[in-house]
């Protein structure tokens, strides 16, 4: 970036150059970004962090800055696939349990952070996911930095897709192991990463569904791989629980791999509507990373109420998948309906589904249109993925109708036109 013009238009910067920027002095940065992003708000590119006043449902309210009102918009960016945040079952017992316990943990987990009803969820998810044992973080993002982070020492190495979150990448680093990246979903490159490998103190670390592509694990063929050269897996099926196979387990469990897999991990953010992480495997490892993952060691318990109310969600899965066979008419749904609007959607597999923009500038004028039509939607660009492969992120819920689809697919359509390649 060229620092002597700090009055560039946003137009011609890009968030990038920002991240990258350095100073003479640490805080010269925040001037130039100030200047970004007051030039992105003059011209209406600016469209993160507006409140929203509502559930995160498919229809909510949010607080519009450009009009300086609370308006309605179609909700396809919230996790909350299966709508269990606004179950009045839920909500019940969360309140029970809120009245009871209080507000907080108010401890990390190996003081007094720890309770009866974590302990239950624990319980309930090591048996959820057929493994010996399970640990709660607080979050899914502290859940992988924290098991990669406890488990690996420097000079082991974490081979990860590159299109791995970024928490997986930062555990990898906090534990300073070496980090070496596999092109996407390619058992063939794998292969020749982990031939190059000089120890077997490693981890292939990999998502059952891409959290920014919507595309699956080709986990037969990795898991074949990491046999052949006697190397852990991790598989983290943030996006995938509740939604892949039989059993609601992720996309471990729809390709028959399960054994396959040494550490599995899980967030309570997505299809729970929740908050929180875990991590399941056998027990003596679980026991180990409880006194070696730094997230979970130095970091405040999820509180129990959270934990009561994805105890409760798990027991109204357990009876009735309804809320799942109507997300997966869905997804097919829009699905089709994006690709006969004539978008680009790539491979996803599933409720993720980019809509591929392509560079920046594009995302930023299409997003501004988009908002203004009233859809709210994920918009995508570095860091979570390249620059040159933005894209806007639907998440599709059971919640939505078919008519929301349909309205969401023209409001897309009509912004992609108006600003064309
Ligand atoms: C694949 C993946 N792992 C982990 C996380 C972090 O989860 P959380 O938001 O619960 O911290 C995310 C969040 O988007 C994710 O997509």
């Amino acid at each position: 970036m060229e620092t002597q013009q700090p009055d560039k238009k946003a137009k011609q910067h890009t968030h990038q150059e920002f991240i990258e920027f350095q100073g003479d002095d640490l805080f010269d940065v925040k001037n130039y970004f100030w200047e970004f992003f007051q030039d992105g708000i003059r011209q209406k590119h600016y469209i993160y962090l507006n409140p929203l006043t509502t559930a995160p449902v498919s229809q909510v309210q949010a607080y519009d800055r450009y009009t300086k009102s609370v308006r309605p918009y179609l909700n396809f960016s919230s996790y909350n696939y299966l709508g269990y945040s606004v179950y009045p079952e839920v909500i019940r017992e969360v309140q029970n349990t809120l009245a009871k316990y209080g507000t907080g943990a108010a401890s990390a987990p190996l003081f007094s952070g720890y309770y009866d009803v974590t302990e239950r969820l624990e319980k309930k998810i090591a048996a959820f996911k057929n493994k010996e044992a399970a640990m709660v973080f607080s979050t899914g993002y502290s859940a992988n930095v924290g098991v990669l982070s406890g488990l690996l020492k420097p000079g082991d190495v974490a081979v990860l897709d590159i299109l791995a979150h970024a928490s997986i990448y930062d555990g990898a680093k906090l534990a300073g192991a070496e980090i070496k990246v596999f092109s996407h979903n390619s058992p063939r490159h794998l292969e020749r990463v982990l031939k190059s490998l000089n120890t077997r103190r490693a981890i292939v670390c990999v998502e059952g569904v891409y959290s920014m592509d919507g595309d699956l694990a080709r986990l037969p063929e990795i898991v074949a791989l990491c046999r052949k050269y006697g190397i852990k897996i991790l598989i983290d099926e943030a996006h995938a629980t509740l939604i892949f196979g039989e059993h609601g387990r992720g996309v471990a469990e729809h390709c028959g791999v399960e054994d396959g897999m040494d550490i599995s991990i899980g967030t309570f953010s997505k299809s729970f509507g929740a908050i929180g992480g875990f991590a399941a495997g056998d027990e003596k490892l679980i026991n180990y990373l409880r006194f070696s993952a730094r997230s979970y060691i130095f970091s405040c318990a999820m509180a129990p109420h959270t934990a009561a109310g994805i105890l409760k969600i798990l027991e109204i899965y357990d009876r009735d998948k309804s809320q799942r066979e109507k997300l997966w008419n869905n997804i097919r749904y829009m699905h089709k309906a994006l690709t006969n609007a004539g978008l680009d959607i790539g491979n996803t597999q599933s409720q993720v589904v980019p809509v591929f923009v392509g560079e920046e500038m594009r995302l930023r004028e299409i997003g501004r249109r988009i908002y203004e039509k009233g859809l709210y939607t994920g918009i995508v660009t570095y860091p979570a993925v390249s620059s040159k492969r933005t894209r806007l992120r639907l998440s599709v819920s059971s919640c939505h109708t078919q008519e929301q689809m349909d309205a969401c697919a023209a409001i897309l359509k009509s912004a992609f036109d108006e600003i064309p390649q």
